[in-house]
């Protein structure tokens, strides 16, 4: 009789603890599972910021783009009779404009590759936690009477704050707002330099510019209305600028986009960081507990 209840303790206590091995498995498989969708759908959160600011720098640039070869062949057509005036200005500005362009933020090589690498870090970080409830499952068994107790308990804590895998998406969603304003940014600078370099075609003004009729004088008079030919072609000349004002307007994105990469990674490293310690954290107290019962 006494071995026999012995023997169903026993049995009762693997049962029991076969099963509640599992559930730890499981629920750690599974909280995994979860952590990992809502990360995935943060950074289609993100994605679709990057989207939806492309479509703003890419209105932006259209405008500009289609602004600035309305002006400049006005100015083309404007100065095409005066044949005094060399023509290399006007055809290079407009061979120079035809090739600007601007890069998608959805081809920005940072903000591809980090998503790749948080990918990889919680590839690392999802190894560990499967390894950890592995592990603390594997120790336990009905000679020690601690071992069930201490697995639910530990295990559990694989599950919970702080070792949430669910916390890395978190990296994207705080700079999805900020991504948003760099877009917006980018876009009214692309406005801005549009609206400065309106005020550049109204300066060729200062240059003495006859009319076409003026240009051919009666017979027998002075010419007074040969136009100011250096001050012109100086102008048509400034004009090729046009391209690098639009890239000046640009290139403050860099360091923008970049800061947000550099934030989204240092938030996942500590993250990973974090998780990690706290995976072993839990391990350790579980060895403790497997001992002492606490
Ligand atoms: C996540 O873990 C908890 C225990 O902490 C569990 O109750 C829950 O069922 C788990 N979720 C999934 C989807 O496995
Ligand atoms: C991210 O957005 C781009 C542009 O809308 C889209 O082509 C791409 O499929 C998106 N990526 C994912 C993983 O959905
Ligand atoms: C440039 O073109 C735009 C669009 O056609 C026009 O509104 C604007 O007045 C032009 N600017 C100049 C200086 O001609
Ligand atoms: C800029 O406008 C010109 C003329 O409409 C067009 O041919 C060119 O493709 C545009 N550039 C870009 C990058 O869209
Ligand atoms: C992020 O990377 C993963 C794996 O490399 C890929 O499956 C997913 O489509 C990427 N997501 C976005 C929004 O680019
Ligand atoms: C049961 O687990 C303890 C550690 O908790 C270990 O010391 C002991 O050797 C194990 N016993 C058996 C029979 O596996
Ligand atoms: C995200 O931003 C919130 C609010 O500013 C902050 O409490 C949280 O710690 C941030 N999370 C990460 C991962 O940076
Ligand atoms: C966006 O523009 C605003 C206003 O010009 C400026 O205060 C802010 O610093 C800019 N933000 C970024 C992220 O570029
Ligand atoms: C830039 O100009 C375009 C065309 O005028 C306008 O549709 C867009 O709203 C402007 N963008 C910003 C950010 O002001
Ligand atoms: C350009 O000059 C014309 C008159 O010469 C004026 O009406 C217009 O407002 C000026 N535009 C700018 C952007 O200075
Ligand atoms: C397994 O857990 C024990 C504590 O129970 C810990 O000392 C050991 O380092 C862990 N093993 C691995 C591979 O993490």
């Amino acid at each position: 009789m006494k071995h026999f209840v012995v023997a169903l303790i026993g049995a009762i206590c693997l049962v029991g603890g076969i099963q509640a091995a599992g559930t730890v498995v499981d629920n750690v498989a599974g909280n995994l599972t979860i952590g990992i969708n809502t990360f995935n759908a943060n950074v289609l959160a993100f994605n679709a910021t990057i989207t939806a600011g492309d479509a703003l720098i890419r209105q932006a640039f259209n405008n500009w783009n289609a602004t600035m070869l309305k002006n400049v062949t006005a100015i083309q057509q404007r100065f095409q009779p005066y044949t005094m005036l060399s023509t290399n200005g006007i055809t290079s500005i407009l061979s120079n404009l035809a090739m600007v362009n601007i890069m998608p933020l959805a081809s920005d090589p940072t903000l591809q590759s980090v998503n790749t690498t948080v990918q990889s870090q919680i590839q690392q970080v999802a190894t560990a936690l499967n390894m950890a409830a592995l592990n603390i499952t594997a120790q336990v068994n009905c000679t020690n009477t601690f071992s069930i107790n201490c697995m639910i308990k530990y295990g559990a804590q694989l599950t919970q704050k702080p070792i949430l895998v669910s916390r890395f998406g978190e990296c994207f969603t705080n700079e999805t707002a900020r991504l948003a304003i760099v877009a917006q940014n980018i876009s009214t600078s692309i406005n801005t330099t549009l609206a400065f370099t309106q005020t550049l075609f109204n300066l060729s003004n200062i240059c003495t510019i006859p009319t076409v009729a003026q240009l051919t004088p009666p017979a027998n008079s002075v010419n007074f209305n040969t136009p100011s030919t250096q001050c012109i072609n100086q102008y048509l000349s400034g004009l090729s600028q046009i391209p690098t004002y639009f890239s000046f307007a640009d290139t403050a994105r860099w360091t923008q986009v970049n800061l947000i990469t550099q934030r989204i990674q240092r938030c996942a490293t500590l993250v990973q960081y974090d998780i990690t310690d706290s995976i072993n954290r839990v391990q350790n107290s579980f060895g403790t507990c497997l001992k002492t019962g606490v």
